[in-house]
């Protein structure tokens, strides 16, 4: 007889976590995704760690009753601000994007001078700095709150002057340091990564976590004995607590 087939749960603030369920589609196309997006109460960047875990938590239970094996959140705030909480309510696992990125970075850089850009919670909980200090004590990392990321990509405005001289005005202070490697510590920054590089030049390594978090979904599921062995077509569900027709419109850009 078949094992029930379970999904893979897939959590965001609004829709930029689609940029890590494209990476877990490529990365496991048997597995089926339910992802759920909180496009209600993005963005959870500038509010306080407490509310973002209350609110992930609340979602994530949400995902429990669509009976998933395991829970990503692909959220980086939401991660950085309370990951163990979190997990803490579950009985399944439940992993975040920070340390996959945090361990990407570490593998990237040769200077061991890392740079990390994510929202303000993001940046304000130092998550990325311990992830990468912990793998690598000698690693400096400069970090940068870019909070006006998230609405130019969301507005479309990918490659536009206006998004290149945010780039500019964020980023030349952090370059200065002469780091090699830079985390897009965010769902929605490997949307502009092209133009963060053109901005700043080929030299320094763009990391975004989503395929190193794809890689430890797999790890997981693998170990777990839970991976996907159904013949018949994975099926992938969405929900958004508000707003689904922008999240069509937004979505296509992320997938
Ligand atoms: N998903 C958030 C993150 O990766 C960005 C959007 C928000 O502020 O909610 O940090």
């Amino acid at each position: 007889m078949d094992k029930e087939v379970k999904s893979i749960g897939i959590f965001d603030s609004g829709l930029g976590g689609l940029t890590v369920a494209k990476e877990i589609i490529k990365q496991l196309p048997k597995e089926s995704i339910t992802y759920i997006g909180d496009t209600a109460r993005v963005p959870y960047g500038s509010k306080s760690p407490e509310t973002v875990v209350r609110f992930t938590t609340e979602c994530v239970k949400f995902l429990e009753t669509k009976n998933i094996k395991m829970g990503v959140i692909a959220c980086n705030t939401a991660s950085a601000s309370g990951l163990d909480i979190i997990q803490s309510n579950f009985k399944f696992p439940v992993i975040g994007v920070v340390n996959p990125g945090a361990l990407a970075a570490v593998k990237a850089t040769k200077s061991k001078k890392v740079g990390v850009i994510g929202t303000e919670g993001t940046i304000k909980s130092k998550a990325y700095e311990k992830a990468i200090k912990s793998l690598d004590n000698e690693i400096e990392v400069y970090s940068k709150a870019c909070p006006l990321f998230v609405p130019l990509v969301e507005e479309g405005w990918i490659d536009t002057t206006v998004t290149r001289m945010v780039i500019e005005e964020y980023l030349s202070d952090l370059i200065k340091n002469n780091i090699d490697t830079l985390v897009l510590g965010c769902t929605h920054y490997p949307i502009i990564k092209n133009t963060i590089k053109s901005v700043i030049g080929n030299d320094i390594k763009l990391v975004d976590s989503a395929e190193e978090t794809a890689l430890t979904v797999k790890d997981i599921v693998f170990q777990m004995g839970m991976l996907n062995t159904n013949e018949n077509k994975p099926q992938n569900n969405f929900y958004v607590t508000d707003a689904p027709e922008k999240f069509v419109e937004v979505g296509e850009k992320f997938l």
